[in-house]
């Protein structure tokens, strides 16, 4: 019988779809918080992580079953894939459950920022019913978005900058500049990205090579004016940098999903910045978002206990 354990992230459960999927392979799904599943060893065959929490060297030394860690989400970043597949570990993700939603959620807070709907909302409540004429709004027709990062997530967010006449340039490093031209994409460095653009939306995955990238410095070769929104994962900025930007008025908004410590603490001294629209880590929800990775993960359970490839396996080569 395949041990399957799950470790939960509330707000994404029931977990029917994944328990169902366990039984038909005549097992029973475990379902356990990140500190219990961290602070006891396991038996478990396979481990689903919906709450996101590292499984460090340590933590697999004691889970000697395990044959398949698998993502709730395209993230990876709590697990070495490297050492996984040394240890013969199948590592899945589902890279596209909920693109389309971050994607939106990408577009909303650069559409919340560049028309200063958060401020204008609070303005008109507080019985102030003007135009901001100090803080300027511009028209999007014509001006300048820069991504970073040209995965998934990113690629939906040019398609949606086309009929707002955005022109979109992007650096990824990893893909090809034809794929990009294709997409009508411009392909560049990144600090061109940074120094060129009006608005940046950053898509980054947390890597070594990411974390902490946006620091002080990268920050200052933005534009004046520039809006920058990121969904991507917190720990690829540095907060102080860009609270200091938007405090004095260097860069004009930013909108912000993701935060190296979350909950973001409620005194943080960006919940008091004016011009920064926060959200809680929410981009990539949807009641539609929640169900295709229900289906996705019980699919991928049905897949592993009866002995076939599952679908978004990373590491094929453990498979030899
Ligand atoms: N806020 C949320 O709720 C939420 C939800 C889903 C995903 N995410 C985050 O969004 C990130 C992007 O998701 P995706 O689906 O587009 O991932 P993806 O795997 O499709 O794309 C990631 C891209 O990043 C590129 N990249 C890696 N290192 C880079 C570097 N140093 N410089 C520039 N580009 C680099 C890769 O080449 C790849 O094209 C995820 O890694 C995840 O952390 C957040």
């Amino acid at each position: 019988v395949t041990r399957v354990v799950l470790i939960e992230y509330p707000p994404y459960g029931p977990w029917d779809a994944e328990a169902d999927a366990v039984e038909r392979a005549g097992g029973r799904l475990e379902v356990v918080g990140y500190e219990q599943f961290a602070a006891t060893p396991s038996d478990a065959d396979v481990v689903l992580n919906a709450f996101g929490g590292a499984l460090p060297s340590a933590l697999l030394d004691r889970l000697p079953n395990l044959r398949c860690a698998v993502s709730f989400g395209v993230g990876l970043d709590w697990l070495d894939i490297a050492e996984a597949t040394k240890r013969g570990i199948m590592v899945v993700n589902m890279p596209l459950a909920n693109v389309e939603d971050v994607a939106t959620h990408a577009f909303a807070l650069i559409l919340a920022c560049s028309r200063r709907l958060l401020e204008l909302d609070r303005s008109v409540r507080g019985g102030v019913f003007e135009w901001p004429r100090s803080e300027p709004l511009h028209r999007l027709r014509g001006r300048r978005l820069g991504l970073l990062a040209f995965g998934n997530i990113a690629r939906i967010v040019a398609k949606l900058a086309v009929p707002f006449g955005l022109s979109v340039s992007a650096h990824d490093p990893y893909v090809a500049p034809d794929a990009m031209r294709a997409l009508g994409v411009e392909p560049a460095e990144l600090e061109p990205v940074l120094s060129t653009s009006d608005i940046i939306s950053v898509h980054l995955p947390s890597t070594p090579e990411t974390r902490g990238l946006l620091d002080e410095r990268l920050l200052s070769l933005l534009r004046r004016g520039a809006i920058v929104v990121i969904t991507s994962r917190g720990d690829v900025y540095d907060p102080d940098a860009l609270l200091r930007a938007v405090s004095d008025g260097r860069i004009a908004a930013a909108g912000l999903d993701v935060f190296p410590q979350e909950p973001l603490p409620s005194d943080h001294p960006l919940t008091r910045a004016g011009n920064v629209v926060l959200t809680p880590h929410v981009a990539g929800y949807s009641e539609e978002s929640i169900r295709d990775l229900h289906d996705t993960a019980a699919r991928i359970i049905g897949a592993v206990t009866s002995g076939a490839k599952p679908p978004g396996l990373v590491n094929p080569e453990v498979l030899g």
